[in-house]
Parts: C-alpha cells; sequence; structure tokens
C-alpha cells in the first residue's frame, strides 16, 4: 500500500510543482501571466494519456492515503505522524473536492483558467469558504511533506533535525500566502 501511495505521489508530485509555480505567477506578473503559463503546461497535462495517468494517480493518492491514515498502529503516534495524518487527510478531501469542481466546469463548457479559480476568493461570501480552503489545500500539501521529510532523516540518519521540516512548513505558509494574494483581484 505504502509503495503505490508512493509512486502515485510521484506522479502527482510532477504535476503539483509545476501547478503551483503557475499561480504564483499571478502574484508576480498578474493574470494575463497565469493564463499565459497555463495555456503553456495544458499543452503537456491535457493531453489524453498524461491526464489520464494524472487523474488515476489523484485517485490511488486519495484511495491508498485514506486507507493509510486510518490504519491503526497499535501505539501512540508521535506529533510529526499526527501532522502527516492530519493533513494527508485534508490533502485527500481537497483533491477530491477540487479536481470535481474542474472536471464538472470543464464539462458545462468553463474554461477552468485563473478567472475560474479566483472568482470564489473575489466574492463575498464565497470568499469565507475558498480563502481558507484553497490556503490549507497548499499548505496542507507542505505540512504532509515537512513531516516525510523529518521522518525520513530521523529513520536514516538516527537523528532528530525538526528545522528541515519547521523550514518546509514556514516555506509553504508563505507561498500558500503569495497565491492566495495573487488570487485577489
Ligand atoms: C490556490 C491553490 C490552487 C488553485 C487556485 C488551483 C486551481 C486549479 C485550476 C484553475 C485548475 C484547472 C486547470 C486547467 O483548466 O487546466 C486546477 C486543476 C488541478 N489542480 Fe489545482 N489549484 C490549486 C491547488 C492545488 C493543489 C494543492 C493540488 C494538489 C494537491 C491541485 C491539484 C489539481 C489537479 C490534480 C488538477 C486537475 C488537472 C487536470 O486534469 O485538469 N491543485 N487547479
Amino acid at each position: 500500500m505504502k509503495k503505490i501511495h508512493r509512486l502515485s505521489s510521484v506522479v502527482l508530485a510532477a504535476f503539483i510543482l509545476p501547478h503551483l509555480l503557475n499561480h504564483l505567477t499571478a502574484f508576480w506578473s498578474g493574470p494575463d501571466a497565469h493564463i499565459a503559463f497555463m495555456d503553456g503546461f495544458r499543452k503537456i497535462y491535457r493531453q489524453p494519456v498524461v491526464e489520464g495517468i494524472l487523474l488515476l494517480s489523484v485517485v490511488v493518492q486519495i484511495g491508498t492515503g485514506l486507507r493509510l491514515a486510518f490504519t491503526r498502529t497499535g501505539r501512540k503516534l508521535s506529533f510529526w505522524e499526527r501532522v502527516q495524518r492530519g493533513s494527508g487527510i485534508y490533502l485527500a478531501l481537497f483533491m477530491l473536492i477540487h479536481v470535481s469542481a474542474v472536471l464538472t466546469g470543464r464539462s458545462s463548457g468553463t474554461d477552468t483558467n485563473f478567472h475560474f479559480a479566483a472568482w470564489g476568493v473575489n466574492n463575498d461570501p464565497s470568499l469565507l469558504f475558498f480563502i481558507p480552503y484553497y490556503f490549507l489545500g497548499v499548505w496542507t500539501f507542505f505540512l504532509h511533506i515537512g513531516a516525510i521529510r523529518y521522518r525520513k532523516v530521523l529513520e536514516i540518519n538516527r537523528v532528530s533535525s525538526p528545522w528541515q521540516g519547521y523550514g518546509i512548513w514556514a516555506a509553504g505558509w508563505g507561498i500558500s500566502a503569495l497565491i492566495l494574494a495573487g488570487l485577489r483581484v
């Protein structure tokens, strides 16, 4: 189960990292740059085979992740394990809602570009939902990676170096804030 989860995470990360970079362009250079970046990136991930693999990875990641998160270990979980599980559960729910919303929008003929994403964070009262929803969607991705990084270093080097984990969490917080700031128009 863990191996499959790791494999699908590699495929997903290859999409998510440029996807987040795409959202950051709105902060630095505005909506037109965001749309131009997405137009180029779509040429890759919207190819039927590539998108099929991506969407399959989303399903596999959610399924295996939830299964792992709710597996009992029979011992008290450490702080880092609890953060890894908690962030993973939020990410699974976020991806389920997010990808369903994107696919539903597309099937009804909407261009799911910058304006699709920005609508919710620029209108009252939907911003009360969309700002924390997107912020946590991005930040929990970094919380998850930071917790995994901490646990890997501990497992391999047998030393506890929490600052790497905290550093990833802090960087993720900043990236989430910049992405949200870029979506506000
Ligand atoms: C503020 C944060 C985010 C915003 C505003 C956002 C927005 C979008 C938009 C507009 C699309 C449609 C792209 C297109 O039409 O080509 C999309 C697709 C997608 N996003 Fe996000 N996203 C965010 C964060 C995330 C995160 C954190 C993940 C994963 C953990 C994620 C996973 C995906 C996936 C898997 C797709 C589907 C790609 C496809 O097949 O079309 N997104 N997102």
